[in-house]
């Protein structure tokens, strides 16, 4: 099916959440700058905080004409970590940052972890807030058999912004969300994770039982490594360590769907 949503401008949109019966999307101001791209500008977004912010609900499957939106405090969202349904509220884990894109900046951290509440019970969408953690953590990663419903962990990058305004990731850190502890793995000086993936394992395991697997960049070498990590200890020593023919981009990142 393909569903077409009208927007007010040309926003950046880079990522999305699903619960069992609904579709979220959200919506920050930057803006795609058509005479930035024809200068032949490198990043042709910019932030532009007259455009607004917004979270929009529509229902799994659309239509498009059901779609409900709210406004919500400026900054910027890349990535969701998974959505779920708590009666007629939905709560989505964002990783947040101020804004980005602004005055030249890549990206103005922290990226600090916010619950997000939407109420979809009255004639108006409503939105609240929460910070759920002091640490800067963005690339989100959880066990994709409990997409849609509460997880009850879920895998993070470090981000930390550099003096001359780049993105390293010192280290991973496992969320546990009902204490709000993070077990942090930092690869040692130099050496940059990516995004980790889940591997469960067995295929019947229990939620978050399995493999975490990322790729690490060492500065010092300009070379990779993928890195496997027992994924209920995610600060111990990494179960295996492979080095790799050629360097990985650095910040590559994405998902696995299986094909079932
Ligand atoms: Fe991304």
């Amino acid at each position: 099916m393909k569903e077409e949503i009208a927007v007010s401008a040309g926003t950046m949109i880079h990522d999305f959440a699903i619960t069992d019966r609904d579709v979220v999307f959200w919506e920050f101001p930057v803006v795609f700058d058509l005479a930035a791209a024809a200068a032949g500008a490198v990043n042709p977004f910019t932030w532009d905080a007259s455009c607004g912010s917004l979270v929009g609900v529509m229902p799994l499957g659309g239509p498009a004409a059901e779609m409900r939106w709210v406004e919500i405090d400026n900054g910027y969202v890349f990535h969701g970590t998974n959505a779920y349904r708590d009666d007629d509220r939905i709560v989505l884990d964002v990783s947040r940052i101020p804004s980005v894109f602004n005055d030249n900046d890549i990206n103005d951290s922290p990226s600090l972890l916010n619950r997000w509440t939407i109420g979809t019970g009255g004639d108006e969408l409503t939105w609240t807030t929460e910070q759920v953690s002091e640490l800067s953590i963005d690339f989100p990663e959880i066990d994709h058999r409990v997409t849609g419903r509460a997880h009850s962990v879920a895998w993070y990058t470090e981000t930390h912004d550099t003096a001359d305004g780049n993105l390293e990731f010192p280290g991973l850190a496992a969320l546990d969300v009902a204490t709000g502890e993070l077990d942090r793995w930092t690869p040692g000086p130099a050496r940059q994770p990516g995004e980790a993936l889940f591997v469960p394992d067995p295929p019947d395991s229990a939620e978050g039982e399995g493999w975490l697997l990322t790729f690490i960049w060492d500065q010092a070498t300009d070379r990779s490594s993928f890195v496997i990590l027992d994924a209920t200890d995610v600060g111990a020593v990494p179960v295996a360590e492979i080095d790799l023919p050629r360097r990985v981009p650095f910040g590559f990142h994405g998902t696995w769907p299986a094909d079932s």
